[in-house]
């Protein structure tokens, strides 16, 4: 893949489409802009499993006009990565243990695409699981860095039989940290959140480390947002928040239980628009008995202002509003097909940032979505001077 080339058709792209990305599909309302006004009568007949499908990118056998058809089929096109051809190792049974579904799928992957690395800094380790089973059976070393002292505690007690090759350091890491004597050692960031990124690749490109290796996450937490100097389109926090849930594989599930969720706050802020003169903020979230109980009470509780409503009129409008938020939930399926093509965006500005500064790359498509959508891999060689 032309990293240079893709960087570019993802921008011009995303500048076509930069207000329905970093606005709040609510912070629009009453109107949706044009184009996107049409496409949401579209859809708006469209079943649940329809709309699951628009929104997991399964658009082949959808019937939409040529406008909206070539939206999504850029959407993914821009956002398709090669995938890594890996294989799948066997972790160690006492590794096991209390680990999720979603670790092992990792692990085991990365104990392929690392299997020739010996020394590792493992950057944002958490508690060290990873290092840990990539330090089974073999002679590689691991130093782990993470802020948090208290995972760091748990990793040294379930890593002991490992102590002389893998060592733990607290500590909050940034680009100026000294923690390392030699520059043999692999970086590796498994989602490491936000900046923790950028540092890794700003420390390995001031110490000339052979190899980085990325998953990126959390980029609502980054503090550059210009990181290769090419990257120039003002992103705001809701759509880098966007990005950072992306390309997760919908079910009929989390549909529903989140329909139940936007349904009550969707139309709680119409309320809070229209008879009460408003404007779009941020709620902060309920829990999930919030949204089973009754409306009113859900409309009291997050803002006092409704209570110069009385429930009964509140329990109408929610019936009232009802096409409204059909309107709405629409639009925001239509704006969440941009979260994919923003997050490969963001991923190759910091390519074009480790290639400025002499490194090879490879990016791909590592982890099955549906157990993992971080997914994103960078990895890095620093190309012989
Ligand atoms: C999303 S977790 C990933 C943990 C682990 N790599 C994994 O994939 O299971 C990110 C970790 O990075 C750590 N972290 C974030 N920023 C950090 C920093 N600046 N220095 C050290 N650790 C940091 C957090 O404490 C957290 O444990």
């Amino acid at each position: 893949m032309e990293v240079e080339k893709r960087f570019k058709e993802l921008k011009l792209f995303i500048a076509d489409h930069l207000d329905l990305l970093n606005l709040e599909v609510l912070e629009h309302y009453p109107v949706i802009p044009k184009p996107y006004e049409s496409w949401v009568d579209e859809i708006n007949h469209f079943t649940s499993r329809e709309l699951i499908e628009l929104e997991n990118g399964q658009i082949n056998d959808l019937d939409l006009a040529q406008e909206f058809k070539t939206f999504l089929f850029k959407c993914r096109e821009l956002s398709t990565l090669p995938k890594a051809n890996l294989s799948s190792h066997p972790i160690p049974k006492h590794h096991l243990r209390k680990m999720t579904e979603k670790k092992r799928h990792e692990i085991s992957l990365l104990m392929d695409q690392l299997k020739f690395d010996k020394k590792i800094f493992d950057l944002g380790s958490g508690a060290g699981h990873l290092s840990g089973v990539l330090l089974e059976g073999n002679q590689k070393q691991s130093l782990c860095v993470d802020q948090d002292p208290a995972l760091q505690e748990i990793g040294k007690k379930k890593l002991e039989h490992l102590k002389s090759r893998l060592k733990f350091k607290a500590l909050k890491f940034n680009r100026d940290t000294s923690a390392l004597t030699s520059t043999d050692y692999t970086l590796l960031g498994l989602h490491s959140c936000g900046e923790l990124s950028l540092d890794m690749m700003r420390y390995g490109v001031r110490h000339h480390h052979k190899k980085i290796v990325s998953y990126g996450c959390c980029y609502h937490k980054l503090n550059c947002l210009n990181f290769s100097g090419a990257q120039d389109l003002e992103l705001s926090n809701h759509a880098l928040t966007m990005a950072a849930k992306s390309y997760k594989k919908m079910t009929e599930k989390e549909f529903i239980q989140r329909e139940s969720v936007k349904r009550y706050r969707y139309t709680l802020h119409f309320i809070m628009r229209d008879h009460l003169g408003l404007s779009f903020r941020t709620l902060g979230n309920g829990m999930k008995a919030d949204y089973k109980g009754k409306f009113a009470e859900y409309c009291h509780k997050f803002v006092s202002e409704t209570k110069r409503l009385s429930a009964s009129e509140l329990e109408q409008m929610y019936l009232t509003y009802r096409n409204e938020y059909e309107r709405f939930l629409r639009f925001g399926i239509i704006r969440s097909c941009l979260s994919r093509p923003l997050e490969v965006y963001l991923n190759l500005d910091r390519c074009l940032y480790l290639i400025k500064n002499g490194f090879k790359i490879e990016v791909q498509e590592v982890f099955d979505r549906s157990l993992s959508p971080r997914n994103i891999s960078i990895v890095a060689h620093l190309e012989e001077s």
